[in-house]
């Protein structure tokens, strides 16, 4: 019969989680994880009471999820975790758009569009912007037929998914670059905003002392036969939430630079008033290292 201390404990959990592990990389993960977390109980030599604490928080986390709500996506955000998994995964290679998070109001089953629809159907007070670009592969050679899945809040602030008021699919649409890569839509110019506060993720916030917002952005996810999906954003310049985002998704190739047009062409091929704004942002895909 083996007694259990402080100092055998780790030792006999880990052999009994990984000795009889079958798939290799199960095992891996899962023996650093019971060593990571039994050094974070002996460091800060955790109380009874801190990890019931702890308990009710992932406790309340888990509660505060539904079908429209995701509050461990906002933890992982919010801890940094998802940009870590994001380098891992999408090392900066110089070539290709960086990615970042895909944060939790991303909804499957956007309403596709024809190139230069407009993705608002309500508007709030916001600037209305027309957003175009080209998707191309490293050698800078158009992507005909990619879909770009994007979405953003309405100019109150929430994302439609959010907001019961606001029509569902609000500002979300699928698009499909035509035979020169090019894609185009119309949109309100995105605001900052913040992520919710009400909530678990709120209270660690608070208790640290960080504030919840997101600088200004327009979400994509891109994909396209034969090259990795991408997901990123498009963030605004000028933005005074560049430098402290909630979820610290900001990378500084990914700013675009909204201009004020007075383009009568344009205006006229897109339905616009002038002046509008307006923004270019070109994107590059990564050949799949999938084999077919
Ligand atoms: C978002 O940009 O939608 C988002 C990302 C991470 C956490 C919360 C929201
Ligand atoms: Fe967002």
């Amino acid at each position: 019969m083996r007694d259990f201390t402080i100092d055998n404990l780790t030792e006999i959990v880990l052999e009994e989680y990984g000795s009889g592990a079958k798939d290799p990389r199960y095992k891996q993960v899962i023996t650093s994880l019971i060593r990571h977390l039994h050094a974070f109980v002996k460091d800060v030599e955790l109380t009874e009471e801190e990890w019931f604490k702890a308990i009710m928080f992932l406790t309340r986390t888990g509660q505060t999820c539904d079908d429209k709500r995701q509050e461990f996506i906002l933890l992982s955000d919010t801890l940094g975790v998802s940009m870590l998994v994001d380098a891992i995964n999408h090392p900066k290679s110089g070539k290709g758009t960086e990615s970042t998070v895909l944060g939790p109001f991303y909804v499957k089953g956007a309403p596709e569009y024809e190139n230069g629809a407009s993705i608002i159907k309500q508007q709030y007070a916001g600037e209305v912007a027309l957003v175009q670009g080209k998707v191309t592969d490293p050698d800078g050679a158009p992507i005909t037929g990619a879909k770009l899945d994007v979405w953003q809040t309405a100019a109150n602030g929430y994302y439609d998914v959010q907001d019961p008021t606001m029509p569902e699919d609000n500002m979300r649409g699928i698009f499909t670059t035509d035979a020169d890569g090019n894609y185009a839509f119309v949109t309100e110019k995105p605001l900052s905003y913040s992520i919710p506060t009400d909530g678990p993720v709120g209270d660690l916030l608070r208790a640290s002392d960080r504030h919840g917002m997101r600088p200004a952005h327009i979400h994509f996810i891109v994909s396209a036969d034969g090259y990795e999906s991408l997901t990123t954003h498009v963030f605004s310049d000028g933005d005074e939430y560049l430098d402290s985002d909630a979820v610290f998704a900001t990378k500084s190739s990914l700013i675009g630079q909204y201009t004020k047009s007075e383009d009568a062409d344009l205006a006229a091929r897109y339905n616009l008033s002038v002046p509008f704004s307006h923004l270019q942002f070109d994107m590059g895909l990564m050949p799949s290292t999938l084999s077919s």
